[in-house]
């Protein structure tokens, strides 16, 4: 992965109160050396709630961790009761927003059109979405994970030139492997993440998709973070319940940097 940066990400999913996220993130701060967190991104992305917390705590101590939101409005502003726009997570300094994450897909109904109309607004507020896509059992079963996975990407990024990706980061996580315990071999994730790779070269050319950075998620902890990381197309981890546990964030951290 040549030029690519390893990427940490912790998604705290509905989990952590502001105190407590702020606990979190010292500890990870304590943990991590300057040297591991300048290899290494790190980034966490906290529920809303914490988002400001976090940010007065990194800006204020000048921390070397990101952080970014786990959802947004495609929308700007009005009357949508309960949403969060782009616009208000860049004024918060947040870098990143999770898009098309599979619990999204699945429990808020956010099909490929929702998801495409979120990845231009975060795009359009210049946070860079991590565009998570990945393929249920039945279609891991059926044997068409790779063209499933290529066809949501398609879907997200529809309409859109290579100018406008800004650094776009893909996350391949498949559902399957989503808080179970069973991790995708490196071989899986690197099939997908190769897959996904080649399909960005096909759509904006090689020169982009090689700069572009692919995550896998399902599972990840510090035991199976190397042979994850080993695949060459695999440039980092998009963390679940791991990012929850400093010590083993941290380590999970350590092994990408
Ligand atoms: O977005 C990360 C996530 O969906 C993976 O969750 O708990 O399996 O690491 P987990």
């Amino acid at each position: 992965r040549e030029g690519r940066r390893p990427l940490i990400a912790g998604n705290w999913k509905m989990h952590l109160t502001h105190l407590e996220a702020i606990g979190l993130v010292q500890k990870l701060a304590f943990s991590l050396k300057p040297a591991e967190l300048e290899a290494a991104e790190v980034v966490v992305l906290p529920p809303f709630t914490a988002l400001r917390s976090v940010q007065t705590l990194v800006t204020g101590d000048k921390l070397d961790i990101g952080f970014g939101a786990q959802d947004l409005s495609a929308a700007d502003s009005g009357a949508y009761t309960g949403e969060v726009s782009g616009g208000m997570l860049a004024a918060l300094a947040c870098q990143y927003v999770t898009v098309g994450h599979s619990e999204r897909r699945a429990l808020h109904g956010e099909g490929d059109d929702v998801v495409a109309a979120k990845v231009r607004a975060a795009l359009k507020h210049g946070i860079t979405p991590v565009l998570c896509v990945g393929e249920g059992l039945d279609v891991r079963r059926a044997g068409t994970h790779v063209p499933h996975c290529t066809a949501q990407l398609d879907a997200a990024l529809e309409g859109l030139d290579a100018g406008q990706l800004a650094g776009l980061v893909v996350a391949y996580e498949p559902v399957w492997a989503i808080g179970t315990g069973e991790v995708a071999t490196p071989e899986d994730a690197q099939e997908v993440c190769g897959a996904l790779r080649a399909r960005l070269a096909e759509r904006f050319g090689s020169d982009t998709a090689d700069t572009l950075r692919i995550l896998y998620g399902g599972s990840v902890k510090a035991a199976n973070t190397a042979g994850i990381l080993a695949g060459p197309d695999v440039d980092g981890a998009l963390v679940g319940g791991a990012s929850l546990d400093a010590d083993e964030f941290a380590a999970i951290c350590r092994t990408a940097a």
